[in-house]
């Protein structure tokens, strides 16, 4: 069955969906993107979703072309017509179509393009993943210095996905200056004596809306967080790893480089994370 999407407006079969060739995303990766989880047909923290839209918007001058409320109205009529129970709503906005290729920056009132799509993902929240971990490889952070705009820039981190992919891994974990940034897709923990250690926000991480309600959830559970760099050794030193991500939730990582963590299996307070992020968010969906 085909899927609907989303395009500038309208709601048409994902086969009629056309973007221009001009369009900046096609050409120059001038876009930005935002993907929100659905559990049960309704949407996971979407309000942080909203918000960091706005803001790499923002950061890139480009219009936010819809209220908080119109986005939420598209996100549930596009939720609604594909009948999506568990899955994701991926949404884009480009800096849209001037017509032509040029460097420069079009008008301001070129309208931006947007586009929004489901994937249907049943039983997302019980993947069996979780239950086995993922094995994660290191490979050096050469993308730009502001990640912390989601840009649809993304050759990079695909790049290292298969980089992973190849070394028979899940994922990969981006080191700058020996230390670990965050995953190609997600952000990146270790567990030591109990501690939950992640890098502290700037331009170097997306600052992934999971991981603010994961830290915000574990300080509400009394788990001790610290904010600070860590480079792979101490990943492979450590009695747990995890990362976090709209698509995966909260992910045990148990192999790092070659090396187990901990004992090798899912540890407790990766599992507890994802057990209390899961049941907290599936109440507050909207
Ligand atoms: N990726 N860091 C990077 C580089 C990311 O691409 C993502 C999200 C995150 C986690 O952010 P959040 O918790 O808000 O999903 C961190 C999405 C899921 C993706 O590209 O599909």
């Amino acid at each position: 069955m085909s899927r609907t999407v989303y395009v500038n407006g309208d709601y048409l079969p994902e086969q009629e969906a056309k973007i221009s060739v001009f369009d900046r995303g096609f050409l120059m990766a001038d876009g930005v993107y935002e993907v929100t989880s659905v559990l049960g047909g309704r949407l996971i923290d979407f309000a942080g979703h909203c918000a960091r839209l706005a803001r790499s918007l923002g950061e890139l001058e480009i219009r936010n072309p819809h209220s908080n409320d119109e986005w939420l109205a598209i996100h549930r009529e596009l939720v609604a017509r594909n009948g999506v129970e568990d899955g994701l709503v991926y949404l884009q906005v480009t800096r849209g179509n001037p017509g032509d290729r040029d460097f420069a920056f079009p008008p301001t009132d070129t309208p931006p393009t947007v586009v929004l799509f489901t994937q249907s993902k049943p039983g997302m929240a019980e993947a069996p993943a979780a239950k086995a971990g993922w094995k994660v490889i290191s490979v050096p952070d050469i993308r730009w210095g502001r990640r912390d705009i989601k840009t649809v820039q993304l050759l990079y981190p695909s790049m290292a996905k298969m980089a992973a992919k190849a070394a028979g891994a899940d994922d990969a974990w981006l080191v700058e200056d020996g230390c670990v940034t965050e995953g190609s897709s997600n952000n990146a923990y270790i567990v030591k004596g109990g501690r939950i250690i992640t890098r502290a926000l700037s331009n170097d991480i997306l600052h992934g809306i999971t991981r603010a309600a994961v830290l915000r959830l574990a300080a509400e559970a009394q788990m001790e967080v610290e904010e600070r760099n860590f480079t792979i050794a101490e990943a492979q030193g450590a009695d747990e790893a995890f990362i976090t991500s709209a698509s995966a939730f909260v992910m045990p990582v148990v192999e790092v480089d070659g090396a187990p963590v901990g004992s090798g299996q899912v540890g407790p307070v990766a599992t507890r994370l994802r057990e209390i992020y899961i049941d907290e968010m599936r109440k507050k969906a909207v």
